[in-house]
């Protein structure tokens, strides 16, 4: 008597959990009983309501060993088993991901190939005995939309979303070859899984989380759902080990790892966004006139292709007292004809002011392309510098510069200076604890247009992107707004009192120079810098900005 009301009770909760997560219960491609949140996320295209026309998108995000890439591997299983019709893609960003033991594809065969389902290894294909296949898959480069070119699938499964730098592989997968079989009512569904932080971390977190934006400062609604993941919520982890190995880690990766906190971001390798102290309000702090060298730099690309470098343009000031500011970034991608029409625009907009700067190409084609479209900025009366910051040393270079190789002499090299001006900054103005260094302190309390060193920044549309950009330098794919600061930051560092020739006149600089190693430099000390006497060593000198 007692079993049968028992049994009768037990069948009532399958029942519930049926209508809310389906086809997990009895499933025996799913070897766990989900946990409390997991099956939250199974079940939210049903529980949520929304309109089973539109593909559904969800992110089970949060805590590392919450048990989201298990999760995403139940949501596979799901379909699988009942519906023969059913296709479903789990992808991770590179192969090497995809394949790493314990990962998706590792977990994949250990939960499925004892239950009887059929692998191919050359296409990464799972069969499940009634025909319903799950396809195991990496989108890095638009190249691999090849892939999936010709297929339609009802589940896009995403581990470690964040991955992805920008939404653009995602939105099109999952908006464009999520399609339901002729007569098939299986829901569409793209389920994400990640922990915060990565490359990806700010369109995730806007996508599904919501947050701040820091250059408006304008609040972005998440527009779909997401399940917050916890370590707590899996018992199935040994805790105690797993946390102590967590709490050797960098407090934010800490916090983002354990409690799966999306506002904290890991810090960039390079450049920390603190560094930059309170931003700067275009309306209310103005740029002194007259005050101020300024120079829009930049980072030259030719090419509309998505996956093509951008060209990027970077407005950077230097005040008297030795403090730059970062006035404004853009970064397009856009053919030669477009990209100088746009750059063309872009100095109108600046002011005369403002001195053009263009990155010379290497190669034989790069000083005709500079020729070309300073001679025309030039004509409508723009001061115009180049610069070819990697044009082999001369002879007397060679004798105090040592050539560094080529690996680590691009893009980083340059960054190197312009991050250690930043952090300066950050110490000068007494806005960490104290470091030890002697000029800690030395800036705290003066107003921004008399620090006299480090880098300030504008808060606008445009600031949230930019510091993605340099948080993410120099592990990200997009890195020419970085380029184009070490840019303009090295031409202010080599000629902080500007122009000194007149205008049309002026030498292309070579690498010593851009490095800060202005021949007028060697012996003399930058004003910038620590330590300088006040007003700089060449306080005498002309001003003219
Ligand atoms: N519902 C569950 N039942 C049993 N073990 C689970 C369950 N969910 C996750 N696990 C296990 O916990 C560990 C961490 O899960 P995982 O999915 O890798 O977490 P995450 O992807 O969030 O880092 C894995 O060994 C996984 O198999
Ligand atoms: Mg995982």
């Amino acid at each position: 008597m007692i079993h049968e009301r028992e049994a009768a009770a037990r069948k009532d909760v399958l029942e519930v959990f049926e209508a809310l997560c389906p086809h997990i219960a009895g499933n025996p491609y799913v070897p766990h009983w989900p946990t409390g949140p997991q099956a939250k996320f199974l079940g939210s295209h049903v529980t949520s309501g929304a309109d089973p026309a539109n593909v559904f998108e969800a992110l089970y995000g949060g805590a590392a060993g919450g048990g989201k890439s298990d999760a995403l591997l139940m949501s596979a299983a799901q379909y699988a088993w009942k519906h023969p019709e059913f296709a479903g893609v789990c992808l991770r960003r590179s192969y090497a991901e995809l394949a790493q033991p314990g990962a998706l594809m590792d977990r994949a065969m250990r939960w499925w190939l004892k239950a009887g389902v059929d692998w191919n290894g050359t296409d990464k294909l799972f069969t499940f005995p009634n025909g319903a296949r799950v396809k195991m898959a990496y989108h890095g480069h638009p190249r691999d939309d090849l892939q999936f070119q010709s297929t339609e699938y009802q589940l896009a499964a995403w581990d470690e979303l964040t991955h992805w730098p920008d939404a653009t592989a995602y939105e099109w997968i999952s908006l464009s070859r999520l399609r339901r079989p002729d007569g098939s009512r299986l829901p569409l569904r793209a389920l994400s899984a990640s922990n915060p932080g990565g490359p990806g971390h700010t369109w995730v977190r806007n996508r599904f989380v919501g947050g701040v934006d820091v250059g408006t400062g304008r609040v972005v609604e998440p527009q779909h759902l997401y399940v917050p993941a916890r370590l707590d919520d899996n018992p199935h982890l040994d805790q105690t080990s797993y946390r102590r190995a967590l709490m050797r880690l960098h407090p934010t990766v800490r916090q983002q790892l354990l409690a799966g906190d999306w506002s904290a971001r890991e810090p960039g390798d390079y450049f920390r966004v603190e560094w930059f102290g309170p931003m700067l309000d275009p309306e209310h702090d103005e740029i002194p006139r007259g005050e101020a060298v300024q120079i829009r730099w930049w980072d030259l690309a030719a090419s509309e292709r998505e996956d093509a470098a951008r060209t990027a343009g970077v407005l950077m000031a230097r005040l008297r007292s030795g403090a730059r500011i970062v006035v404004h970034a853009v970064a397009f991608r856009a053919t030669p004809g477009k990209r100088d029409a746009a750059i063309c625009r872009q100095a109108h907009l600046d002011g005369r002011h403002t001195i053009v700067g263009l990155e010379i190409e290497g190669g034989s084609g790069g000083p005709a392309q500079f020729e070309a479209l300073a001679k025309r900025l030039k004509a409508e009366g723009f001061r115009v510098v180049g610069a070819r910051p990697r044009s082999p040393l001369t002879e007397a270079e060679s004798r105090v510069m040592v050539r560094t190789p080529v690996s680590t002499s691009g893009k980083e090299a340059r960054a190197d200076p312009v991050a250690s001006c930043l952090e300066r900054g950050y110490q000068r103005r007494g806005e960490c604890n104290d470091t030890g260094e002697p000029w800690w302190g030395a800036d705290a309390g003066r107003p921004w247009t008399e620090q006299r060193d480090g880098i300030r920044i504008y808060a606008g549309p445009w600031t949230q992107a930019y510091l993605d950009e340099l948080e993410g330098f120099p592990d990200a794919r997009l890195l020419d707004q970085v380029d184009a600061t070490s840019g303009a930051w090295a031409w202010l560092e080599a000629h902080p009192f500007g122009l000194r020739v007149a205008p049309g006149e002026e030498r292309r600089r070579r690498p010593a120079e851009l490095a800060g190693l202005h021949p007028e430099d060697r012996g003399g000390r930058d004003p910038g810098a620590p330590g300088a006497p006040e007003g700089g060593a060449r306080g005498r000198e002309r001003w003219r900005p």
